[in-house]
């Protein structure tokens, strides 16, 4: 049988007795496991301040409804103010055995305070007290994340407004299709995390209960004001139902769900930027603080932080995953299981947070190298589809038809190794007998662009104007 022991772990009893090492050391040492098995503090000391936080005006509020005095709530705030210092200060010794966050702070306050300390727990639980402090962790989180979002919003905007009429590829199944601008699909992503800011806004409203007073699971029979600590924490109301207070965790999952699409987005634009870059394309230059060299190869600049984003949503889709899955099946009310959300959640957070402060570094500095764009433009014919509405709106040709004469000027094109737009009018008239010189215009790659103004098309006035309200609309407040 495989003994498990942790490290540095002494292991007396197989001195003492050989023949029952698996049994005499069960029971002098499973203590150990399980405490290390069932302690949270190596993760929830990120807590802390949330902790001393809602304590405080939990005492508060003990004091103002009678329930502790007015010395022992000075006394307990005194003491809290005290440790939060010794914990930033990394002046405080945590325990393994005093399992979590509350619990360590809970001791020291009585190690400082002496009895007083020991009242502060009246009308509460860790069950409650444990979702509240997640959720005001989670709530700064989530203000920090739009924050950047709204960052890297003004980022590509602007970068929009200065490339607003670059001629760049647009493709579909990454083939040249149309011309665009560069300015216009920087748009693209705007929109993106305008949406994602949108979907943190919902969960952080959604989320903005507080679950402290609902005690174990049932409520409390002291006299407490659930109004008063939801106000003092910033929280619009208390949550209606105390077994689902203490265990709810959706707003977690709704958290998790709005990052993954953060990740995607960011993922997609992380490729679009190792595509741009690659030799291949050659459309832009990324800053050189953001990619790194190779180790044997000296002309190598390697696009490490758009592949680092292109990656992270496997591990923020994980988070979720296992969020789920703890979440699932899991009877009212609190189960221990519900620890195992922290360690998800903080991870969620932290990874999205690097993704989009990374990509901000980048598009800041990113050059673009429009001659490369307009080059694997022309390659791609991407007038064609001009060509052919052309034909049916001045030649009346019916589509179809137009389609097949285009694709017979496309191979013509290709035939004679030239560009759609250095193809003569007695190359067209070829294949479209009555095709005059205006035809030209259509295949000019400028025009195309110009022409496409309809609402949210890529026309460069267009794309100034939509810049411009982006800005308006994104960047209000
Ligand atoms: N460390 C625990 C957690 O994160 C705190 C709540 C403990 N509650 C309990 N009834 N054991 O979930």
């Amino acid at each position: 049988m495989t003994q498990y022991r942790l490290k540095n772990e002494k292991d007396s009893s197989e001195e003492q007795n050989n023949s029952k090492i698996w049994g005499g050391r069960f029971s002098s040492s499973s203590n150990k496991l399980m405490e290390e098995f069932n302690s949270s503090i190596q993760f929830d000391k990120k807590l802390y301040k949330q902790d001393i936080e809602a304590s405080i005006v939990h005492a508060e509020m003990l004091c103002k409804q009678k329930i502790i005095s007015e010395k022992d709530f000075k006394l307990i705030k005194t003491g809290l103010n005290k440790i939060k210092t010794e914990i930033s200060n990394n002046n405080f010794t945590f325990s393994i055995k005093l399992e979590d966050i509350h619990m360590n702070i809970e001791n020291r306050l009585v190690d400082l305070i002496g009895d007083a300390g020991k009242k502060l727990h009246t009308g509460r639980s860790r069950n409650d007290q444990v979702a509240t402090d997640i959720k005001l962790w989670l709530r700064d989180s989530i203000d920090q994340i739009e924050i950047n979002l709204k960052l890297l919003q003004k980022t590509l905007m602007d970068k929009s407004e200065l490339y607003y009429d670059m001629l760049m590829p647009g493709y579909t199944h990454l083939q040249v299709a149309q011309p665009v601008t560069f300015g216009h699909h920087l748009l693209a992503y705007v929109e993106m995390l305008g949406r994602d800011r949108g979907r943190l806004t919902d969960c952080r409203k959604r989320l903005n209960e507080l679950p402290l007073g609902s005690a174990a699971l049932a409520g409390t029979s002291y006299p407490i004001d659930r109004d008063f600590v939801s106000k003092k924490l910033g929280f619009d109301k208390p949550t209606k139902n105390s077994m689902d207070g203490v265990s709810d965790r959706d707003f977690a999952v709704e958290f998790m769900s709005a990052a993954s699409l953060i990740a995607i987005h960011l993922s997609r634009l992380a490729e679009e930027l190792v595509i741009w870059s690659s030799d291949r394309f050659n459309f832009i230059k990324l800053p050189e603080s953001f990619t790194t060299g190779s180790s044997i190869m000296p002309q190598k600049r390697n696009p490490d932080a758009a592949e680092l984003i292109r990656a992270k949503p496997g591990r923020i889709f994980g988070n979720m995953l296992s969020l789920m899955t703890v979440l699932k099946g899991l009877p009212m009310t609190y189960g221990k299981d519900m620890q195992e959300d922290k360690e998800p959640i903080f991870d969620t957070a932290r990874t999205i947070q690097m993704c989009i402060v990374n990509m901000d570094g980048m598009i800041k500095g990113l050059q673009p190298i429009p001659n490369n764009m307009i080059e694997a433009l022309q390659k791609g014919f991407p007038t064609a589809t001009d060509l052919a509405d052309y034909l049916v709106i001045n030649l009346d040709i019916p589509f179809r038809d137009a389609h097949h004469l285009t694709g017979r000027i496309v191979l013509l094109a290709e035939e004679k190794d030239c560009t759609l737009e250095s193809l003569s009018l007695k190359d067209i008239q070829k294949i479209i007998p009555e095709a005059d010189n205006k035809i030209l215009d259509v295949l000019k790659i400028q025009n195309s662009v110009s022409s496409r103004n309809s609402y949210g098309g890529t026309a460069p006035k267009n794309v100034l104007k939509a810049a411009r309200e982006a800005k308006k609309r994104f960047l209000k407040d």
